[in-house]
């Protein structure tokens, strides 16, 4: 199959979060499966670039003059378009957000123009010799994709995935002017939500299929908790929705080859792990000491990811013997706070405000215990990448943690399945009860060792869901 993936971000051209990082992954493992998928994605100020970047075509879209780009994915055939549009693209900042951390005030129109030159590819329209089976699109920012395609004959069959429902692009209807949408899709049952242009919309109504990003998050987006508002659209969809658990990329993401970190190791030699703890300890300012358990986060700062929570149980927390380190950027109301706590707990807590990717894999791998206790979490990587590096993760049940860790309840710990450690309510003194279940867990050597090696033979990787993606593309009719 020809399919053009659609996305806002790809690891390692541009990334903010986790669609990043299945966006530069999930079409490697298609590829590796034998499909012809090329990525379509902005061409930003911060878009890093790797070897030849090569002039394609250019187009001509509501007014607007733009360039397509083509180069590799590296370490792979996956052919990556960059939309060059420089009065849209070549500013400071962020794919959302310019250098002060404001959204851009033409959101919509930039990420209109991802669609609309998507549409224009998808239909072989745009000089490139190639038209698509499929058009795989990716959040609310490529939520026009399909509804555009929509009204195409002859057109391509057309995916939605949701990572997030908590982001939906919704503007004023004095945008619609701007982004000149066909009048067809302009009502309730379009892209209309109270009185609202809501890009998410375009996806949810007109995609041929919706997928998720694991089966618990598909269930929970169509109740009020989770859905905002769309809960009953996506009950409607529900046929069309599926729910397919994130791979990792397991050779960015593997402790025996990570070039991050100081010292390699594998389920056989975790004594090894202790040289990247120590590191870590001295990295971040803290006494080394190979006996106090270290606990790791690593996110960004905002509600979804239960930041509050932490906040809320770290004077009890830091009254235990651990350590806790924190890599992070976000609410700067989040970031206040803690860059206040660090100064009453010099010796037990780091926080490096930013975002550093060479930090991040030391965290996973010089941690002993990595904190995930999400209000709601879509799918959620760090967990995964936890398991792999034999940190143990402390998650909160919902979404894709549910799905990707298994409680070390005393069944599971004798039976050799325990992964981590599960806990139910969103607040601060559930979470604090999850971590000392942990931290006794890890004053029992052989117990926790046993978790770790269960975890790190996990097998995170994409293939298996690849094939349900592959699986999904060839039974759709447009
Ligand atoms: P989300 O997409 O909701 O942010 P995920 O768990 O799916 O959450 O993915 C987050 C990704 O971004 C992970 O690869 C994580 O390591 C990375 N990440 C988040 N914050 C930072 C940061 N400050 N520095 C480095 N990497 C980060
Ligand atoms: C979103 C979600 C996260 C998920 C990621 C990749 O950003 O918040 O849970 O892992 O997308 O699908």
């Amino acid at each position: 199959k020809k399919i053009l993936f659609v996305t806002s971000e790809a690891h390692p051209f541009i990334k903010t979060g986790g669609l990043a990082d299945v966006s530069g992954s999930l079409p490697k493992a298609l590829a590796a499966l034998s499909q012809d998928i090329k990525i379509i994605m902005p061409y930003y100020q911060a878009t890093k670039t790797f070897a030849d970047i090569g002039y394609r075509c250019s187009l001509r879209v509501d007014n607007r003059d733009v360039n397509i780009l083509e180069t590799l994915m590296p370490d792979s055939q996956v052919t990556v378009w960059l939309i060059d549009c420089p009065e849209f693209y070549q500013q400071p900042g962020n794919p959302y957000v310019d250098a002060q951390g404001n959204p851009w005030f033409n959101n919509a129109e930039r990420f209109a123009l991802l669609c609309r030159i998507a549409v224009e590819v998808a239909m072989n329209r745009a000089y490139l010799d190639w038209k698509a089976d499929i058009v795989h699109c990716n959040d609310w920012q490529t939520g026009l994709a399909p509804a555009l395609l929509s009204l195409e004959d002859n057109r391509p069959a057309t995916v939605f995935t949701i990572h997030n429902m908590a982001y939906q692009g919704l503007f004023p209807t004095t945008v619609l002017t701007a982004l000149n949408l066909p009048g067809q899709l302009w009502h309730p049952e379009g892209l209309e939500f109270h009185d609202m242009l809501s890009f998410i919309k375009g996806g949810l109504v007109y995609a041929d299929r919706i997928t998720t990003v694991s089966p618990t998050y598909a269930l929970e987006i169509q109740t009020a908790l989770y859905g905002y508002g769309l809960e009953g659209l996506l009950i409607h969809r529900s046929p069309d929705l599926v729910g397919i658990i994130n791979g990792i990329d397991t050779t960015l993401w593997n402790p025996e080859t990570d070039t991050y970190i100081p010292q390699h190791y594998n389920a056989d030699s975790l004594d090894d792990k202790q040289h990247n703890k120590a590191e870590l300890q001295k990295r971040m300012g803290l006494p080394v000491d190979s006996q106090i358990p270290v606990l790791g986060l690593i996110g960004r700062l905002v509600e979804q990811k239960g930041i509050d929570l932490i906040i809320d149980c770290l004077p009890e927390l830091l009254a235990m013997p651990v350590q806790f380190v924190l890599l992070g950027s976000g609410d700067k109301s989040f970031e206040q706070r803690l860059q206040n706590l660090m100064h009453l707990y010099p010796d037990k807590l780091a926080i490096t405000l930013g975002y550093n990717e060479e930090l991040a894999h030391l965290i996973e791998a010089g941690a002993d215990i990595f904190l995930m206790p999400s209000r709601f979490e879509p799918c959620g990587l760090n967990q995964m990448y936890s398991q792999r590096y034999g940190t143990i993760p402390i998650v909160r049940k919902t979404g894709g943690l549910a799905d990707t860790v298994v409680d070390s309840i005393p069944e599971n710990i004798v039976n050799h399945t325990a992964t981590g450690i599960v806990f139910n309510d969103a607040n601060a003194s559930a979470l604090l009860e999850a971590i000392k279940r942990t931290l006794l867990l890890y004053r029992l050597p052989d117990a926790w060792t046993n978790m770790q090696k269960n975890a790190m033979h996990s097998d995170f990787s994409w293939q298996q869901s690849a094939e349900r993606y592959l699986d999904l593309y060839q039974n759709i009719q447009p």
